[in-house]
């Protein structure tokens, strides 16, 4: 099978490049550049029993993320990062040769945890503006797949699926996955429906908001039910106790949090119009952190490399749907100035 494809971290950049690690400019995985809340720091440094395993049923945190989330508890699953939740959802639902329906472009762990879970990945093609099929979807239910995962907004095409599409997948009674890793960049969500359909799971991550990236903290939204065999066939203690801290205390910063939040969304539009002044691209409207970009004259691979080599680091895919184009994180306004500044000089 196909190795999932992962990003470095800022010290492994550092060595390959020979630039500093505080002077890498890291746009390749949509992580908050803000960091995380100052309390999340503080907690950490003042928690005095590491020593101890860490909740195995997360109950601090899943009360914290019932007002958060707007659900009881009993709904509420957290994993370490969305991607255990994935591959728990998966370990659940799937036995080998089962079909796993896969909206691409999109996200890569989808295809990676199905295989591993010996399932078989049925990819339907998204349309040129990036929307799912709805027919083709359906048509490949009707061929009896077991699940379907949506990313909404999708990684790394930055657009969201509207309600009136999933509300189509869910009649059909599959187990639809809607994935809201970047839910509080576009304000949109599916939890609401989750209260009124026993087939829709819907997944949030505390990566991209909270700036936590690095500890690991995703949750799920579920029918009770679906909750209750995941909390029994998950791994005992699999959020760590630093991770269940640091996102019980964003949890009480939502209003630092938000000011971080607000400045990412202001500097995406402005990024997207920088980008979009360029000669070679042409930048997709995003309500992720993140901004696809299609490079014009086969330079996308070139632009990805000199960039890096300036400490500059943004994704780059080259795949039959995806050809020559750059995915962009959206950083600091100085991160989006140096990155305009270098591509003025590469293109
Ligand atoms: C759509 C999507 N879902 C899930 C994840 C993984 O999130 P986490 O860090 O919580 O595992 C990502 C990360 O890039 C993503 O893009």
């Amino acid at each position: 099978m196909k190795p999932y494809s992962y990003i470095a971290p800022l010290e492994v950049l550092s060595q390959h490049t020979g630039v500093a690690v505080e002077g890498i400019i890291k746009l390749d995985g949509n992580e908050n550049p803000y960091g995380c809340s100052p309390k999340v720091k503080e907690a950490l440094s003042t928690y005095p029993y590491y020593h101890v395993y860490p909740d195995s049923e997360q109950r601090e945190l899943r009360k914290a993320l019932e007002g958060y989330v707007g659900v009881p508890d009993n709904r509420l699953l957290v994993g370490s990062g969305s991607d255990e939740l994935i591959d728990l959802i998966l370990r659940l639902f799937i036995e080998p040769g089962d079909k796993v329906i896969n909206c691409v472009p999109t996200f890569g762990m989808y295809p990676f945890s199905t295989e591993t879970c010996g399932g078989k990945v049925v990819n339907v093609p998204r349309d040129e503006s990036f929307a799912v099929d709805v027919s083709g979807v359906k048509k490949a239910i009707a061929e009896s797949a077991k699940l379907v995962f949506l990313a909404s907004p999708n990684n790394p095409t930055g657009n969201t699926t509207p309600q009136r599409d999933v509300l189509k997948l869910l009649e059909t009674g599959i187990v639809v996955v809607v994935d809201e890793a970047y839910y509080e960049f576009s304000g949109e969500t599916m939890v609401p429906l989750v209260v009124e359909h026993d087939n829709l799971i819907v997944l949030r991550s505390f990566s991209k908001w909270a700036g936590i990236a690095g500890l690991r903290v995703g949750y799920g939204v579920f029918p009770e039910k679906i909750a209750q065999h995941l909390m029994r066939i998950k791994p005992p203690y699999n959020v760590n106790i630093a991770a269940q801290i640091a996102a019980i205390e964003s949890l009480k910063d939502l209003g630092y949090l938000q000011e971080t939040i607000q400045a990412i969304i202001a500097e995406r539009q402005r990024l997207f119009a920088k980008l979009a002044g360029l000669d070679s691209f042409k930048p997709f409207p995003s309500k992720a952190n993140f901004i696809l970009c299609s490079v014009l004259n086969n330079q996308a691979e070139g632009i990805h490399q000199q960039l890096g080599r300036r400490g500059i680091f943004v994704r780059y895919f080259d795949t039959p749907l995806l050809k020559d184009c750059l995915r962009i994180s959206v950083g600091k306004p100085e991160h989006t100035d140096a990155l305009v500044a270098a591509l003025k000089e590469i293109c």
